[in-house]
């Protein structure tokens, strides 16, 4: 692969430029970050933002958890859910702000991608579920920057990739020669994301060359390919990525329990009203 060019990196990866945690978010993330807090003091930050408990609330209440009754406390919420993707929740609005006007749909996969990520990692019996959940969330995030800094650029891949029918990943290499899972990653570094997170968003296209987290990177990997499959993606990215090899060795999925596995989550999605407009247009 050739190198960067010098302004396409000078753009993109200007620090300065990155867009900033608005001071609310910064507040709750160093509250988080201190551990010692208690859950009102949390609560209390979290619903001064109408926009951030409706998306606490709207986890919790997914399919994914199965909960009997709906849930309308935030506090509760974050009792029920744990505090990493509430972290992942904060740190994805304010960069999934400036997503929905460049990249509709965008939220929705991740969404989707995220709660299909959390009930494979509970099938797989993994142990950092939230961190999974929080990657997955994210996973895409080098692509709201790739748009926000590279507007030009992000023009020409989007023309290439309606014209030559590749992928977004694809038209990214020819035009700018660098990938969101790699801008993806330095954001991640940039806003200090645990070293699972960001091994998860830097190789959620090759999970087999993950080193550290490489069974985590597949199940977002897994996810995003199933959620890409059945219509929940950004309008200008639906072509559905090719199982990586050496990521689905280290998965060690029977064959015939994939199936299983592709018809619950099925029914989870199903069963989320924010994906229904997804579901049907693949019908139609
Ligand atoms: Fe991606
Ligand atoms: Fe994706």
């Amino acid at each position: 692969m050739t190198p960067v060019a010098a302004d396409i990196k000078e753009r993109l990866f200007n620090i300065r430029e990155l867009p900033t945690i608005p001071v609310l978010h910064n507040r709750i993330l160093k509250l988080m970050d201190g551990g010692n807090y208690s859950l009102d003091d949390l609560s209390n930050l979290i619903e001064r933002d109408q926009v951030l408990s409706g998306k606490v609330l709207k986890l919790v209440n997914s399919p994914f958890y199965g909960l009997y009754s709906r849930v309308a406390s935030v506090g509760k919420a974050i009792v029920l859910i744990g505090s990493n993707p509430v972290r992942g929740i904060i740190l994805s609005t304010s960069l999934f702000d400036i997503a929905d006007e460049k990249l509709p749909g965008l939220w929705d996969h991740s969404y989707c991608c995220s709660v299909v990520s959390g009930f494979l990692a509970n099938r797989f019996n993994m142990k950092d579920i939230g961190e999974i959940m929080t990657a997955a969330l994210l996973h895409d995030i080098g692509k709201v920057l790739i748009r926000k800094q590279l507007p030009e650029e992000s023009a020409e891949i989007d023309k290439t990739v309606q014209s030559r029918g590749i992928s977004v990943m694809d038209a990214e290499k020819m035009i700018i020669n660098v990938t969101h899972d790699a801008v993806g990653s330095w954001i991640a570094g940039q806003w200090n994301f645990p070293p699972i997170i960001n091994d998860i968003i830097a190789y959620h296209h090759k999970p087999g060359l993950c080193g550290t987290y490489p069974k985590e990177a597949a199940i977002v990997h897994l996810s995003d390919i199933i959620v890409k499959g059945i219509g929940v993606s950004a309008s200008m990215d639906r072509a559905v990525p090719l199982f990586d090899e050496q990521g689905w060795k280290n998965l060690a999925l029977p064959e015939d329990e994939l199936m299983d596995i592709l018809s619950e989550v099925l029914d989870i999605i199903e069963a989320e009203p924010a994906f229904s407009q997804y579901l049907s247009k693949e019908k139609r």
